[in-house]
């Protein structure tokens, strides 16, 4: 294996292109110059489309469970409900978070690996009338599970005026996100993901329903403040240091997605997941989730019949390939594969073929090639489609 080469396929981080690199390296300039405040001005518009908003999208230096965090502690008081639905590893931090903070929680967990139902939440809300708000893990990552979060805004605000919170950390900017069309009130993200980045910014989005609970708030905390944040974006300033570097590499990072076109992200992103899933499935080998649950960005694998922490330490230490163990209660029984920012469909094949030789000397009789060969007729297929 060459010394440096290395294949960065966990759900994130994820591998920076060059362009944003670049960006990136430009000499430091100080966060009050009028510089700093035409790049945050310049941002704006890209950044609202990613995630498909009017609003204005907050950028906090820190990672992405400042969001959670920040999410949880400007929209709920102490003492007051919120409900919170667990499908894995990241709605479970959730629920730590508003415990920390003093909420009280109904949770709804979910068999991991499946996607919530938006119906068991109606439920939930006709019990609990007093519920200021829904936590939702739009892809819970844990899982590389999609969860149905337009559809739980719009149940959610048929039977009460809870927020609902969406967790986007691994998902936005692979999808064509509509905040403001499917009614979420508070939608987060991470850099370090499909906004193809280096980990340390947040994205934060809220409606307007939602500023107005968070203005009536008298407990926002300090440094997640999201008003202090709203306050100066409108001004194309940030209340703190902001991370310069990052910000250029944003800057070129959403020049990228423009230029591809965020429908065209998107399909990309659906057309990795397919072409992943119809590998694996024609070597008989188990994916965690269903089809219709399955994530545009990350896919947990469940061998039946070779040892995933084994093939995982394999294809690493003999390709430089590296994929993500489980987590919590699916650790030692499943791998998940990131295929989100700046990952192609070669990208695809290549890991395949790589994830065919794994298998083969992890001990599993198989006949390589196969699973290639599935993920490329999707290819095919799919490109027909689209002409
Ligand atoms: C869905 C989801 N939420 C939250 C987080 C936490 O983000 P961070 O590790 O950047 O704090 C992650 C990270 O993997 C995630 O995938």
């Amino acid at each position: 294996m060459l010394q440096d080469q290395q294949y960065l396929r966990i759900p994130g981080p994820t591998p920076i292109p060059p362009s944003v690199e670049r960006a990136m390296a430009k000499p430091m300039v100080g966060h009050r110059a009028s510089v700093t405040d035409d790049l945050l001005k310049k941002i704006q518009p890209g950044l609202r489309k990613v995630f498909g908003t009017d609003q204005d999208v907050l950028i906090v230096a820190g990672s992405g469970t400042a969001g959670l965090e920040a999410a949880a502690v400007n929209t709920v008081r102490r003492g007051e409900e919120a409900i919170v639905i667990v499908s894995g590893s990241f709605g479970a931090r959730f629920e730590k978070i508003c415990l920390a903070h003093g909420i009280i929680v109904h949770r709804y967990e979910t068999e991991w690996g499946e996607a919530f139902e938006p119906e068991v939440v109606r439920g939930m809300l006709e019990e609990h009338p007093g519920v200021k708000a829904v936590f939702s893990t739009y892809c819970e990552t844990s899982t590389g599970v999609v969860n149905p979060v337009a559809e739980l805004a719009r149940v959610v605000r048929e039977v009460s005026d809870a927020l609902i919170i969406a967790d986007g950390v691994s998902i936005i900017g692979g999808v064509e996100a509509k905040m403001d069309e499917w009614g979420l009130d508070v939608l987060v993200t991470g850099s370090q993901k499909a906004m193809m980045l280096p980990p340390g910014l947040m994205f934060a989005a809220v409606s307007d329903r939602a500023w107005n609970v968070i203005e009536a708030n008298p407990d926002r905390g300090f440094y997640l403040d999201l008003v202090q944040y709203r306050d100066s974006i409108r001004e194309n300033t940030t209340p703190f240091t902001p991370a310069v570097s990052l910000l250029y590499g944003l800057d070129q990072a959403l020049t990228l997605l423009e230029e591809e076109g965020i429908a065209e992200v998107a399909a990309r992103h659906e057309l990795m997941r397919d072409m992943i899933r119809a590998a694996f499935r024609a070597h008989g080998i188990p994916l965690l989730t269903s089809d219709e649950a399955g994530s545009p960005t990350v896919t947990a694998v469940r061998p039946d019949d070779f040892d995933a922490e084994g093939f995982r330490s394999l294809i690493h230490r003999e390709f430089g390939l590296a994929v993500a163990s489980g987590q919590g209660k699916l650790e030692g029984k499943i791998f998940r594969v990131g295929h989100m920012g700046y990952c192609s469909p070669g990208d695809v094949l290549q890991m395949i073929a790589l994830f065919e030789l794994g298998i083969a000397r992890a001990g599993k009789q198989i006949e390589t090639g196969k699973g290639v060969a599935a993920a490329q007729r999707v290819y095919l297929q799919k490109g027909e489609q689209t002409k």
